[in-house]
């Protein structure tokens, strides 16, 4: 008793009406044909082949990194229908298994547990094929599921080829069939070419229907529709999406993570977050994101592949790209933490704050209007609203490097490279240019001076001039 699948992600998809592949488009962080995958390796025993035709190269690639050598490829290069794809595949691939699972890279919401009943359903009847059928509310554009007198499946129709009559059948095919692997070999040359002169996987049902001796020809499972809409078009990639959203949020919140508006909290396929996590609305987690217990992430905060560890607080409109935040930190509202930032535990970024390669050390506070790019800052260290690290001379990026406790006055400039010392300060409107020691005064402006009485003679000017 062995399984293999073969994974249909050959087609055009003119239909998407874009210059990606369509099987590559993203659902929730991953490329759709990703989910197809997943569930057919955790089911075969034997090979996972992927089929591919248009953008071939792409998608192998994507696969690869995806799944690394676990899925094997096929070429399809002319893409004559799903019918023809298999045939392509049995000519370069020979599997062997008992049982030989179907399935279309653009169907990304059919669950693993419903393929498993797909296949028991093949081997406890010992049939040609097991389809997977689904009752649809507008069954167009799916194969419709055809019945003998008996009831029996007898095929499986088109829509183009559909009689007015058979149009009106709900029952469509899924998509999804798992073959008894002598039948599929034995008769995949017998498909006829259909009048659009392509071949269609779905006339081996009438095949193992008509080849059928003891009755068990055919043998099918059915399933809501919510697992099985396959992906044709924007719009439909849009409602799959929505599925996969809810289906994905629903498990985290069953973990205890709490969500304002399950509806508009958009949490990627391989985010991970912990009980007592709080999602505003309008939140968005990318990527390989983690979140540890109790931290919150505020309306309208877009996260990407970033560690936040547990009781902190990621405040309204920050976007963090990368980067890792501790335990105990504050973040936001509107701040800008770009690729290799590391908040440290218990430290501070306020509003309107850019940081760049830069580390804010345990207790660290960045809190108003700055921009920090490849630096280190020390532990408890204060950095001053209007403070700017000058990073960047046109060629090269040089670092700065704050120590313990510095006190760095607002609106500074500290070109760099530059190395401040424990325990020193800047005073506010300096530009530094030269390293400061430890626990010492940097002033790096003109010294103030005034001109006693001197406004009021020129008041007096002015006012006269006016006249
Ligand atoms: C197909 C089924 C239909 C079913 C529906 C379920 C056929 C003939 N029709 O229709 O009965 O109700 O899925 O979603 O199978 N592909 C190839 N090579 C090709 C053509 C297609 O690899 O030459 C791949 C596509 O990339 C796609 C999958 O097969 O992943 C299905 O093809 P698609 O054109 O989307 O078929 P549907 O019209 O949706
Ligand atoms: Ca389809």
């Amino acid at each position: 008793m062995s399984i293999s699948t073969i994974v249909l992600c050959a087609g055009e998809g003119t239909r998407m009406k874009s210059t990606q592949s369509k099987v590559l488009h993203d659902l929730c962080g991953k490329a759709l044909c990703f989910y197809a995958l997943k569930s057919a390796l955790e089911l075969s025993t034997d090979d996972v082949v992927a089929v591919l035709g248009s953008r071939g190269d792409v998608v192998r690639q994507e696969i690869e990194k995806l799944f690394g050598g676990r899925v094997k490829f096929v070429e399809q290069r002319e893409q004559l229908g799903t019918g023809h794809a298999i045939q392509q595949a049995l000519l370069q691939w020979k599997g062997t298994s008992s049982t030989i699972m179907v399935t279309y890279g653009d169907a990304p919401l059919m669950q693993t547990e419903t393929l498993s009943r797909l296949i028991s359903s093949q081997r406890e009847h010992r049939s040609h094929v097991a389809v997977l059928t689904s009752a649809a509310q507008d069954p167009f554009g799916y194969g419709r599921v055809i019945r003998d007198d008996s009831g029996r499946i007898c095929a499986i129709i088109e829509e183009q080829d559909a009689s007015l009559e058979q149009k009106k059948v709900r029952q469509v095919n899924a998509g999804a069939y798992a073959f008894d692997g002598e039948f599929l070999r034995s008769a995949i040359g017998d498909i006829p070419k259909s009048k659009k002169g392509e071949f269609y996987l779905t006339d081996m049902i009438s095949l193992a229907y008509s080849s059928d001796v003891k009755g068990a020809g055919v043998s099918s499972v059915d399933t809501e529709w919510e697992n099985i809409a396959g992906v044709n078009d924007q719009q439909q990639l849009a409602e799959a999406r929505a599925v996969m959203q809810q289906r994905i949020n629903i498990s985290w919140m069953k973990q205890g993570v709490s969500m304002i508006d399950p509806n508009a909290s958009y949490i990627d396929f391989d985010v991970e977050l912990s009980g007592g996590v709080v999602v505003e609305p309008g939140v968005y987690l990318k990527g390989k994101t983690s979140i540890g217990t109790e931290s919150s992430i505020g309306t309208g905060s877009v996260i990407t592949n970033t560690h936040i560890g547990s009781r902190s607080s990621v405040l309204p409109y920050s976007v963090c790209e990368e980067a890792y935040i501790g335990d105990d930190a504050r973040v936001g509202p509107f701040c800008h933490l770009r690729k290799d930032t590391r908040v440290e535990s218990s430290a501070r970024v306020g509003n309107f704050v850019e940081l760049k390669n830069t580390t804010l050390k345990n207790g660290a506070k960045a809190n108003h209007l700055a921009y920090l790019g490849d630096a280190e800052i020390g532990e408890r260290t204060n950095v001053g609203a209007g403070t700017i690290t000058c990073n960047y001379d046109g060629f090269t990026k040089s670092k700065t490097l704050l120590g313990d406790g510095v006190f760095i006055g607002s609106n500074s400039t500290l070109v760099a490279p530059l190395e401040i010392a424990n325990g020193a300060y800047v005073a506010a409107g300096s530009t530094i240019v030269g390293n400061v020691p430890k626990n010492a005064l940097a002033l790096g402006r003109a010294r103030q001076h005034n001109k006693e009485n001197y406004a009021q003679g020129l008041r007096e000017r002015l006012q006269a001039r006016k006249k």
